[in-house]
């Protein structure tokens, strides 16, 4: 009895506790999740997805149930018509009493940029086509995080498709399977319409992990299997974390459930990824992660805290432009800032953990606003990063409107590499970040 008062007094809460919203928006509430059946033959692919490997190559993933399938994909940029063939390898893997299918991954390439080029995967089942990233600016990424798959999910996918874009980002938490596996499957399905269409770059989430004492100590079977990333084209370790470059942009997924500390390898392989940075190249550097170093929502306070103690003096002395994180289920935008405090060479830190999981949205913020923190909004909705040119980029945050796409939030900004005060860079004094200072 006290349990249930509890409940409703915490759900009274929650109803009346305010928060930032448009005068015209009413929030929707949680919708259920979406399981995305299996309906084709089982030798047939599914779960088709594509990420970039390497300048000019993709990876093309999907699953199959039957046995003899090949791992190769014929592909042309003509319809029907395949002039090349590639072969590649398969996995699969056990999880307690589930065994996957098999999971295939064809690097093909070279292609040509900007260009749509149709395939087939395993010698059967339907054409899929992507179009390949393009070579000069303008490029654009939309960003979503913490996904999972409910009809909020859908509807942010939707939204994501319904204008054109370059490359998905995604800054953890997939599926949500939790260690149900067929849940991955379902997952795999679920977006195949949109990620067989543009490469999907990600990073790993909490909801990744999926160890278990002893039987499954280091965790990500699922994803490494799944989804796995360029991390050997970065020279990194661990599909935990990698970097790849796409026009004029270096991007730099990080792991926040990997050593982090110093001189563990991800700290290591980190400090030589940005050494490798060349600027005339790539002008814009972007890194994601998912547990937020900044972050005024009451949910997961500080623990992003360690990595940012461990990382934030590297990025910041490498004068990164924006930093993407997830799960917190809401929507924050910071100014630029470093250890704490607003500044001008810092990067813009953003919380985009609203893809539409089955969790629901963190509505609940610290009173009052912190000044670094410029927009915060507990709705579902996605990202879009927008480069014009070597020195302006657009940002804007569409949130989910119930079934439409609105623009929320935006700001154009200018890259660090264009700014005569903040580079080249002047060394600057180290200061001590271990103190936590209230946001
Ligand atoms: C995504 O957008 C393309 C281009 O407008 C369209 O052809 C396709 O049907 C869309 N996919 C889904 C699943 O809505
Ligand atoms: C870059 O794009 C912005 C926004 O469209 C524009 O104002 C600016 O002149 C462009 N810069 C160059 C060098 O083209
Ligand atoms: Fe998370």
């Amino acid at each position: 009895m006290p349990k249930l008062l509890f409940l409703f007094l915490f759900f009274l809460l929650f109803l009346l506790r305010p928060h930032h919203v448009s005068a015209h928006f009413i929030r929707q509430p949680s919708r259920p999740l979406v399981f995305t059946p299996h309906n084709r033959p089982d030798s047939h692919p599914q779960q088709v997805h594509v990420s970039l490997v390497g300048n000019n190559y993709m990876k093309v993933s999907w699953v199959t149930r039957g046995s003899g399938v090949s791992s190769t994909v014929e592909y042309g940029k003509t319809p029907g018509k395949y002039e090349s063939t590639a072969t590649g390898e398969h996995t699969s893997y056990y999880y307690f009493l589930y065994t996957s299918g098999k999971i295939h991954h064809v690097t093909i390439g070279p292609l040509d940029p900007a260009t749509v080029y149709y395939y087939r995967c395993g010698g059967a089942g339907p054409e899929f086509n992507f179009r390949t990233p393009p070579a000069t600016f303008p490029i654009e990424f939309a960003v979503a995080g913490d996904l999972g798959q409910t009809e909020w999910t859908s509807s942010t996918l939707e939204h994501i498709n319904a204008s054109d874009y370059d490359i998905l980002l995604l800054p953890g938490d997939l599926s949500y399977a939790d260690t149900q596996q067929p849940l991955w499957d379902s997952f795999g399905r679920l977006v195949e319409p949109y990620a067989s269409r543009r490469p999907w770059m990600v990073t790993q989430g909490n909801h990744e992990q999926e160890t278990f004492p002893i039987i499954y100590p280091k965790g990500f079977k699922a994803y490494n299997s799944r989804w796995p990333m360029p991390y050997k084209e970065s020279a990194s370790d661990s599909n935990l974390y990698y970097s790849f470059d796409a026009i004029g942009t270096h991007i730099i997924m990080l792991a926040s459930y990997a050593d982090f500390h110093v001189h563990s390898n991800q700290f290591n392989w980190l400090a030589k990824d940005l050494a490798k940075i060349d600027r005339s190249r790539t002008p814009w550097v972007v890194v994601l992660l998912h547990a937020p170093w900044y972050n005024s929502n009451l949910a997961h306070q500080g623990e992003g805290e360690s990595m940012r103690v461990a990382m934030e003096e590297m990025l910041y002395n490498s004068r990164v432009d924006v930093v993407f994180v997830g799960h917190v289920h809401a929507y924050e935008r910071f100014t630029r800032v470093y250890n704490n405090k607003a500044n001008p060479c810092g990067p813009i830190h953003v919380t985009i953990g609203d893809g539409g999981n089955r969790e629901g949205l963190a509505m609940l913020y610290k009173d009052p606003t912190p000044s670094i923190s410029l927009y915060r909004e507990a709705s579902f909705g996605h990202g879009r990063l927008r480069i014009l040119n070597d020195t302006h980029a657009h940002w804007s945050w569409n949130r989910n409107d119930d079934s439409v796409s609105v623009v929320a939030d935006e700001i154009w900004f200018k890259s660090l590499s264009s700014s005569s005060s903040c580079f080249p860079k002047v060394q600057p004094t180290i200061e001590p970040t271990s103190e936590k200072d209230e946001l």
